[in-house]
């Protein structure tokens, strides 16, 4: 074969690419429920952009980024995450100014060019949110709520919510500082990304896979109204009937964050199993330029979530099983049964058909592996009579009817 698909980008196609509809339309009516307003930003933004918010020395800026020169020899960069584009929409369209609740979703691809295993590709789908201007723990519960909502409303199983606040500019050095101060005393046995973390980036060591667990004993010690909002959290979280942990390990791979960090994992899937992530970044909008906004958010993804539909039996995905339209004879037959497909598709019944050069065995062969409940069959005949054959391919029997009878009957 002479061209392939690129490493770690895919064709997705089949019942898989309708999981990923499923999911999306999902997704739509929950937004809607909630009244967030769908926002779609560009695929291609300054790479500066991305330096600024995620931080230039998380492992998305550093080692992952698809960066390249445009034609007008600007360094821009595929984005990695919607957070930082749609915020950079937020001020440069003055959104704050144009609508009086300021929720925004989105659907889209992201790239990053990570190792690609399992769960983890170079090309993905993302569902996020972002919630601009309340200061208030509901606008956190609210986004886990909805975050929790689309899940479980896609997929069946398991699932875990695990929460931690990070603290804010007043209780944060010194929680970098003491996760510095173990990295520094443990300097010569850590693994080479956390030396670099050392000085440049602590809080990340707390999540490392080889040195993560030096940590288990670190404790945060958050500042008086960081603590007192973590606690209002999870009592609005647990009055609201969700079941969560909390993880002072939590710390998320993105700079921006402030206060509440979560993540929420399925045990459908293996090492990859993070399913969403979000969390609260109230300076990000002032530094990129913004008034003061504080905000929350998540991205869910997608191609996650639409594999765990693919595996399990039970999962819940749209495909409806077509009614299938077999006609054979002359020309009139297959005029009169082209007919019949074009009315069932008018009256919004999922159907397939047209192969009407094949030997109806051939047709019914096709509906077979179409998983079709039920097949019109149309002869010579049945045209003549103005009638058709549905057959019950499950039972196995079957019954003449005018075309009228048969929509109201399948609907
Ligand atoms: P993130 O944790 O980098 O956060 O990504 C969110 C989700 O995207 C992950 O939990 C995972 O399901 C999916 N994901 C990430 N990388 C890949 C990959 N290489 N292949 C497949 N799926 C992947 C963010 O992106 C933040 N912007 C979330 C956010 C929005 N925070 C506030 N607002």
């Amino acid at each position: 074969m002479k061209y392939q698909s690129i490493k770690g980008f895919r064709d997705i196609f089949g019942s898989y690419a309708e999981n990923f509809t499923f999911i999306e339309n999902t997704a739509r009516k929950i937004f809607g429920k909630y009244n967030y307003r769908e926002i779609k930003t560009p695929s291609v933004e300054l790479s500066e952009l991305f330096l600024r918010s995620i931080g230039e020395t998380t492992d998305i800026v550093e080692k992952e980024l698809y960066v390249f020169e445009d034609k007008g020899k600007r360094k821009v960069a595929l984005r990695p995450e919607g957070t930082a584009g749609v915020v950079r929409a937020y001020i440069e369209n003055n959104l704050s100014q144009k609508y009086p609740v300021r929720n925004f979703f989105y659907i889209g691809q992201m790239f990053r060019q990570e190792r690609p295993q399992a769960g983890r590709f170079r090309e993905f789908s993302q569902i996020g949110c972002e919630y601009f201007g309340n200061t208030s723990v509901y606008a956190d519960i609210e986004i886990i709520l909805i975050a929790r909502e689309i899940i479980k409303n896609c997929i069946n199983g398991n699932i875990n919510i695990e929460i931690n606040s990070i603290g804010c500019e007043k209780c944060r050095p010194a929680l970098v500082n003491s996760v510095r101060n173990i990295l520094k005393k443990e300097f010569s046995s850590v693994c080479e990304d956390c030396k670099k973390r050392t000085e440049k980036n602590p809080l990340r060591a707390l999540d490392c896979k080889t040195d993560g667990k030096k940590f288990s004993d670190i404790k945060f010690v958050l500042c008086g109204t960081c603590s007192g909002e973590f606690e209002k959290l999870k009592t609005g979280l647990k009055n609201a009937g969700i079941e969560f942990a909390v993880s002072g390990k939590l710390v998320r791979g993105l700079d921006y964050y402030t206060k509440t960090v979560f993540e929420i994992t399925s045990d459908a899937l293996g090492s990859q199993n993070a399913v969403c992530a979000g969390g609260r970044y109230d300076n990000l909008v002032a530094d990129l330029g913004g008034e003061p906004t504080p905000a929350v958010g998540f991205a869910i993804g997608t191609d996650r979530l639409a594999e765990i539909i693919g595996k399990s039996p039970g999962g819940k995905t749209d495909g409806r099983p077509p009614v299938f339209v077999a006609a054979f004879g002359n020309d009139k037959t297959l005029d009169y049964g082209f007919g019949i497909l074009r009315e069932l598709r008018d009256a919004d019944i999922a159907s397939a058909g047209g192969y009407f050069e094949k030997s109806l065995k051939s047709q019914m062969r096709i509906a077979n592996a179409l998983g079709s409940k039920y097949v019109l069959i149309i002869g010579d005949e049945e045209t003549e009579k103005n009638i058709v054959v549905l057959r019950d391919m499950a039972a196995k029997s079957q019954k003449e009817l005018p075309p009228a009878k048969l929509i109201e009957l399948i609907k």
